[in-house]
């Protein structure tokens, strides 16, 4: 069976320990491993952050990977809609994958809306404390409307798309984030500067 998921269809399974370990690679590496997640609004600039945050880790020498809402949407959750149940399972699957990142040795920033707090208590439950590492993008929602990158909040208004988050969906407030970071009034900069911070303090690295 599966290390650690009792609840798989996927019997007489056996779990193969590599030599080539978590540790190993992180000292290789030279830096931790840890999942950043981005929770937010739509168009609060989860994926901005991620991959501004992103970036200046690469240029530190980081071995790094984003995970977006909207790309992984197209392939590995490409089955899934917004209904309450699939974004839990988005959220489910997702976070398997950022756990896998995780034992690759590599500084993951996973970016979804990820609206309800059981669902991202579940990815924090999987992992170790400290190794995952909760970043609320905080923008108002008139702020992300009325940015309206994507032009979605406007087709939600319209009746176009339904369970909208922030619109006809909800989305809970983290009650207590690694780090709350105010996207929606703050420069990128500023914001990036927080993260990488927190990464520090953390000693993810150093
Ligand atoms: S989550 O709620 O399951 O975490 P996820 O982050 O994967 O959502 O995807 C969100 C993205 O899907 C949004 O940024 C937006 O571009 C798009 N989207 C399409 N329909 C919706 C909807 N009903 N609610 C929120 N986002 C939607």
């Amino acid at each position: 069976m599966n290390q650690d998921d009792t609840n798989t269809r996927s019997s007489n399974t056996v779990w193969h320990h590599a030599t080539v370990n978590r540790l190993r690679r992180e000292q290789q590496n030279q830096h931790k491993s840890c999942i950043l997640w981005f929770t937010g609004l739509s168009g609060a600039g989860k994926s901005t952050l991620a991959h501004a945050v992103e970036e200046r880790l690469h240029q530190m020498g980081c071995r790094t990977y984003v995970l977006d809402g909207d790309n992984v949407r197209h392939g590995l959750c490409g089955d899934l809609g917004f209904s309450e149940e699939d974004r839990k399972e988005n959220i489910r699957r997702v976070g398997n994958v950022s756990k896998l990142f995780l034992d690759a040795g590599v500084i993951v920033l996973s970016a979804f809306i990820s609206p309800f707090m059981a669902d991202r208590q579940l990815v924090r439950n999987m992992v170790t404390p400290g190794d995952f590492l909760e970043i609320y993008c905080n923008s108002p929602v008139e702020v992300c409307e009325q940015r309206d990158v994507k032009g979605l909040y406007k087709k939600a208004r319209q009746g176009e798309i339904k369970e909208f988050t922030g619109i006809t969906s909800p989305y809970e407030i983290p009650g207590n984030p690694e780090l709350t970071t105010n996207t929606g009034t703050e420069v990128l900069e500023n914001c990036v500067s927080q993260v990488i911070n927190l990464l520090t303090i953390r000693n993810i690295i150093n």
